[in-house]
């Protein structure tokens, strides 16, 4: 569906750097090399100083190696919390740029490196600062809401940030003291949060293209052929997924959802690279990915983030050797983006 905000030459703009993403992901490091390069890594974080704050999408050699090596793998508001209070002087992301950002707006005296600096997001490539901030200027009496998936930018516009995990409560507590609000990027999220609490939402059109793919009637075929399973569904997915989830949350939410539902079978509407911490922390339960196109149809995504997958052990060892793709950003911007940042970080904490 074509996003009515964006020319349509940035629409193809971002099907063309999802397509040369999935072109550029290289294949996984065969048994033998895989355990020196997770060594070698190992001990070029140790020198560094460096510690490793991954996402549940990326692979699950760097989300094992983040463990092991004192790091984190979480939700973006963790991650975001975990980099800011970590005492090591480099901050690693592995996952996508809008996160490596954040790090850098919270901790301006770290050094902040990227695994891959061209791993982007539909979500952020589709919400360019200048279109979004005129679209604000022309509703002044609304309170801006932006979700994390956004250039440091957006962010500085935005009265509030927020993750899909705090998204809900924050705009209904808002909508309780009589807030209008814009909500950009993600129209799904922003439909879903919309129908959940009442609140007066005027909506970007961005969409996630993984998430987007997830197809309501497959699911709902999927869901006969398998009558006991539950339904976990990122709310990035269209209002058909949504409606067939038996749990909606960010990915943590997903996870610990996993574990604590009495179900031993789950079907899974996220990015696949979900189900490795699924089906760790939950060994003894069965976990399929939800459909992400007609029957008998080739998917595009296949439920896989294209700029997620581009970060790889080989690629970590690269940047750290280099010290190459450290994130900077503009000081005024990044003082101005700190202060909605700080409000989701800390209406995250409350709620914890
Ligand atoms: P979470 O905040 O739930 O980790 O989601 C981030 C994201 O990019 C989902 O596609
Ligand atoms: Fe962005 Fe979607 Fe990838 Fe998450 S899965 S980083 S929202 S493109």
């Amino acid at each position: 569906m074509l996003n009515p905000n964006l020319a349509e030459s940035d629409q193809a703009s971002i099907a063309q750097k999802a397509k040369q993403a999935r072109a550029s992901a290289q294949a996984p490091p065969a048994p033998a090399a895989r355990q020196a390069l997770l060594q070698q890594a190992a001990e070029l974080l140790s020198r560094e100083d460096a510690v490793l704050v991954a996402h549940y999408y990326v692979d699950s050699d760097l989300q094992e190696l983040a463990e092991d090596t004192g790091g984190c793998v979480a939700d973006s508001l963790e991650m975001a919390r975990f980099g800011f209070t970590h005492s090591a002087s480099t901050v690693v992301v592995a996952g996508v740029r809008f996160m490596g950002e954040t790090a850098k707006i919270l901790s301006p005296e770290k050094r902040v490196l990227l695994i891959e600096p061209q791993a982007e997001c539909s979500l952020d490539l589709g919400c360019p600062a200048d279109t979004f901030s005129t679209f604000c200027d022309q509703h002044p009496d609304r309170t801006v809401i932006v979700y994390a998936n956004t250039s440091a930018e957006v962010k500085a516009r935005a009265d509030w940030v927020v993750t899909s995990s705090i998204a809900r409560d924050l705009v209904a507590d808002l909508s309780a003291k009589g807030e209008k609000m814009i909500w950009a990027p993600d129209r799904y999220l922003g439909d879903y949060v919309k129908r959940q609490t009442g609140a007066d939402l005027l909506l970007w059109d961005g969409s996630c293209i993984v998430h987007e793919e997830f197809k309501g009637e497959v699911l709902s075929n999927l869901k006969k052929q398998h009558p006991r399973a539950k339904v976990l569904v990122h709310p990035e997915s269209p209002a058909s997924v949504i409606e067939l989830a038996d749990v909606v949350g960010s990915t943590t939410q997903l996870i610990v959802a996993a574990q604590q539902l009495d179900s031993s079978f789950f079907i899974v509407a996220t990015e696949e690279g979900i189900l490795h911490k699924m089906r760790q922390t939950a060994p003894d339960k069965t976990f399929l990915a939800a459909p992400t196109a007609g029957e008998g149809a080739t998917c595009v995504s296949c439920a896989r983030c294209p700029w997620m997958k581009m970060n790889d052990l080989q690629r970590l060892i690269a940047t750290l050797q280099a010290g190459s793709s450290q994130v900077s950003i503009d000081e005024e911007i990044r003082i101005r983006a700190e202060v909605p940042i700080h409000r989701m970080v800390e209406y995250g904490r409350q709620r914890a």
